[in-house]
């Protein structure tokens, strides 16, 4: 591996969402906290973002973000590269970050108290987002089998009431790291066209997959199935980069392109400079990173699928993409709260608590392990003599 990640970490900055998950423990003794709760790495960006963020400070040129066609470009190499399919520049949209993105589609597609369906447990944005804008939130709770999450859409059909009119899916599904088979997700698509519902992919994850697994880009199953989708991807979580601010919102239907581009004007949206020239660089150049970066991750997960296991009370689910670990802690005997304090009174370990994920969610925490391995082992040990 070129990549040493043991070594190539980034300081936690004070002006940092994981500084502040510690901050909120009003612990005085912040440096024994393992900050596991935020969704983004311990790691710094590969280096060519790092020289061209450098690049840019050295030249002082801080104002408006331009030439956009260089950046869809390699939008459009990376994913037939990465994922097989080959959007048309036309089609891809910028955005603020994927979750304004979703605010700006329930918009520009929905009216006030409008339906729409997420798969609980999964992302707890989706769920504010929704009800931030006064849409009825719709939570399909996910059949658990043996470890596993499935969408339960026939239980899904029997609650249709008349006012859905999207769906958003996650994919590869933040918390759990499922994968979609091609089977699931023309059965969601066929769900959508009988529905006559909007479907937003969300697939910000989906380079985060482990190396023995394959993610499949929704456009994959086949162009004739559903036109009408939105999908969303982003280079923010693949490189680290999330503070850039920035994602790629897709949609190769014309009418529904159209609607979205005027509800993002109308939100005022031009291209974060600092997101779109730290995605550009990295889709170009941080192929020998990810790669690295996706056998290191691998490997943690690895060690800690390993370690939870031999604790009887937690089970972790298999973690086949992203760099989360989601472990269900309810035989424990303790409630979430109990739990939730254990973790960071005795544990010291900050996590995201399952209930936040929605139906399904109670009772289970999300550890990142995209931090060092020896903090993951760390982190094992921690749970082991608290949960033992
Ligand atoms: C599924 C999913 N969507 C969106 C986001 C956040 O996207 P952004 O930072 O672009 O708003 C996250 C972050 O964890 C996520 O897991």
């Amino acid at each position: 591996m070129e990549y040493d990640f043991d070594n190539y970490l980034a300081e936690i900055p004070e002006n940092s969402l994981k500084y502040d998950a510690i901050k909120a423990t009003d612990s005085s003794d912040i440096y024994k906290f393992l900050s596991m709760g935020v969704a983004d790495m311990s790691f710094k960006p590969p280096i060519d973002v790092l020289n061209a963020l450098e690049n840019e400070m050295n030249r002082g040129f801080l104002g408006y973000y331009g030439g956009i066609e260089s950046y869809r470009k390699e939008v459009v190499n990376w994913l037939e590269k990465k994922h097989n399919w080959k959007p048309k520049p036309q089609w891809i949209n910028t955005a603020h970050g994927l979750v304004a993105a979703i605010g700006t589609v329930l918009r520009a597609f929905t009216n006030q108290n409008d339906g729409i369906i997420i798969f609980s447990p999964v992302y707890h944005q989706f769920r504010n987002i929704i009800k931030a804008n006064n849409r009825e939130l719709i939570e399909s709770e996910m059949i658990k089998e043996n470890g596993t999450y499935y969408l339960d859409l026939d239980n899904l059909e029997n609650k249709i009431k008349g006012n859905e009119k999207v769906v958003i899916l996650c994919s590869p599904h933040n918390p759990s790291g499922r994968l979609w088979s091609e089977h699931e997700l023309k059965d969601i698509a066929y769900f959508c066209k009988k529905h006559d519902l909007i479907l937003i992919i969300d697939e910000i994850h989906n380079d985060l997959v482990n190396p023995e697994n394959k993610h499949i880009t929704f456009p994959k199953i086949g162009e004739n199935f559903y036109e009408n989708y939105i999908l969303m991807t982003s280079t923010t979580k693949t490189f680290n980069i999330a503070g850039g601010l920035m994602g790629n919102v897709i949609i190769p239907n014309n009418s529904l392109r159209d609607k979205f581009k005027k509800a993002n004007f109308a939100t005022g949206e031009t291209p974060n400079r600092f997101g779109m020239i730290l995605g550009e660089v990295a889709m170009r150049s941080g192929h020998k990173w990810l790669d690295d970066l996706l056998k290191y991750l691998k490997k943690n997960k690895d060690i800690f699928d390993k370690e939870i296991k031999s604790i009887k009370c937690l089970s972790s689910m298999r973690i086949d993409s992203t760099y989360l670990a989601w472990v269900d802690f309810s035989k424990t005997g303790e409630s979430e709260n109990t739990n939730y304090k254990k973790l960071i009174n005795h544990a010291k370990i900050i996590s995201k608590r399952g209930s936040i994920f929605g139906l399904g969610g109670y009772n289970h925490f999300r550890f990142n392990l995209a931090t060092s391995t020896n903090l993951v082992k760390e982190s094992t040990e921690r749970l082991r003599s608290v949960f033992k």
